[in-house]
């Protein structure tokens, strides 16, 4: 079998070649297909940036507009997910719920991926998961599903179908709109993170890309990863809430002994400021000084950080916030439900999951994932009968 290299959490494995996004993590550059996520957030829109991680190339006029028809065309939901969905307990976790659904859309939608039905299976994914994510909401709450509209684009729909309500009538606000859509930007690729490593690993075996990113949502579940915004709010919120002390925090997030660690801080990449993070939190304060909003958490988040990159310990170990840090205040602001943050995250994500997917599958070096392992149990022993045990 040859000499087998131990990399825990893969830290120095490349897994694959690819083209999509380049990562510097020590100078904090980001970059879909080459253009600089700084631009991408200022000039682009979530449609066009899902269009070029898949495609490659910026869309011309005339690309955008099919991608639209396309969008609009496959943002229904097969009717019969509405009975799957009623029958999860109330308390379920959206990102358990979501995971599912996407799964079963493959029985729903029972396309084979093939050439001609490549673009209406990617539409198809990216319109139904806003769909359902909007949908879930207002199951979960009880309330009329509201169904997408062909006159409003990707985001407004979204925000329309998670806030419209025939009492209070939702005002698209354009200020939120772009704030979403920046969001959505942001997270919509990061090469070989641990999510799009399970997309990645998942349909190596040649599954279907439904099931794939169906594990890619579970991946990005936990609070290491996507559940990090959450895990964000849910600590700020007890600082502000519960009256925990900012300083205690920060002493046990350095204190070995004790689990805890300072959510939205540190990155396998960054050992630099995330560029996203820039972004993101000069978002925060724009958007919030937009719709004259004052919310204590970003003043204690602000806080956390000022404090945190002054000490030695986050100095040391080259711990800066993430995009997580401050993207759930911006979730807030727009009306986002805490438990739902997550679910944004894999929304956002959508694009790259895809076109790593396609990525993988058309790659003429293609392999089946199957990592090795260093055995470090027993060599060979006998049995032993039950009466001797
Ligand atoms: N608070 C306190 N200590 C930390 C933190 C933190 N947030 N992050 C890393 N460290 C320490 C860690 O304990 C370790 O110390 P030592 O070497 O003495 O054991 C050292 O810094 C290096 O950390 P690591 O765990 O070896 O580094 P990693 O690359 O495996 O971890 C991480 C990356 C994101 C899992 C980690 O920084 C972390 O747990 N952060 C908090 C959760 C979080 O914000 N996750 C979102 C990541 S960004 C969005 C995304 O991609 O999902």
């Amino acid at each position: 079998t040859g000499l087998i290299t131990l990399d825990p959490g893969f830290a120095n494995t490349g897994s694959c070649k690819s083209a999509i996004t380049f990562m510097d993590g020590e100078k904090g550059i980001l970059r879909y297909r080459g253009y600089p996520i700084e631009q991408l957030a200022e000039h682009s829109s979530f449609r066009e940036v899902a269009y070029l991680l898949i495609n490659g190339e910026l869309p011309s006029k005339k690309e955008i507009t099919r991608f639209s028809v396309l969008l609009n065309d496959h943002s229904l939901v097969h009717e019969d997910m509405r009975t799957f969905f009623a029958n999860f307990p109330r308390a379920s976790h959206p990102m358990g719920i979501l995971s599912s659904m996407v799964n079963a859309l493959k029985s729903f939608y029972p396309y084979i991926e093939g050439e001609k039905e490549a673009n209406i299976t990617v539409a198809r994914l990216i319109s139904k998961v806003r769909t359902l994510a909007a949908m879930s909401y207002k199951i979960s709450r009880g309330h009329t599903v509201v169904y997408p509209r062909q006159d409003l684009s990707y985001c407004e729909n979204f925000l329309n179908m998670m806030f419209h309500s025939p009492v209070r009538p939702y005002k698209i606000d354009p200020d939120i709109v772009q704030a979403l859509s920046v969001f959505l930007i942001l997270h919509a690729d990061h090469e070989q993170n641990c999510s799009t490593s399970a997309v990645r690993l998942v349909g190596s075996g040649k599954v279907n890309l439904y099931a794939s990113i169906s594990a890619g949502i579970a991946a990005l579940w936990g609070h290491l990863h996507g559940g990090a915004n959450q895990a964000v709010i849910e600590m700020l919120e007890n600082i502000v809430e519960r009256g925990e002390s900012i300083s205690r925090i920060i002493e046990r997030a350095k204190d070995k002994k004790d689990p805890f660690r300072l959510m939205g801080f540190g990155h396998r990449v960054y050992k630099t400021y995330d560029p996203r993070t820039k972004i993101i939190k000069s978002m925060c304060d724009t958007l919030l000084e937009k719709l004259h909003i004052h919310d204590p958490l970003l003043d204690i988040a602000k806080e956390l950080e000022e404090i945190a990159v002054n000490d030695d310990y986050f100095i040391e170990n080259k711990l800066y916030p993430n995009i997580d840090f401050y993207s759930g205040i911006v979730l807030r602001t727009i009306g986002i439900p805490t438990n739902m943050f997550t679910v944004m995250f894999a929304i956002g994500r959508l694009p790259g999951w895809i076109a790593q997917w396609k990525e993988s599958m058309d790659d003429p070096e293609w392999k089946l994932n199957r990592p090795r392992q260093i055995y470090t149990g027993y060599q060979e022993r006998n049995y032993i009968p039950i009466e001797e045990r």
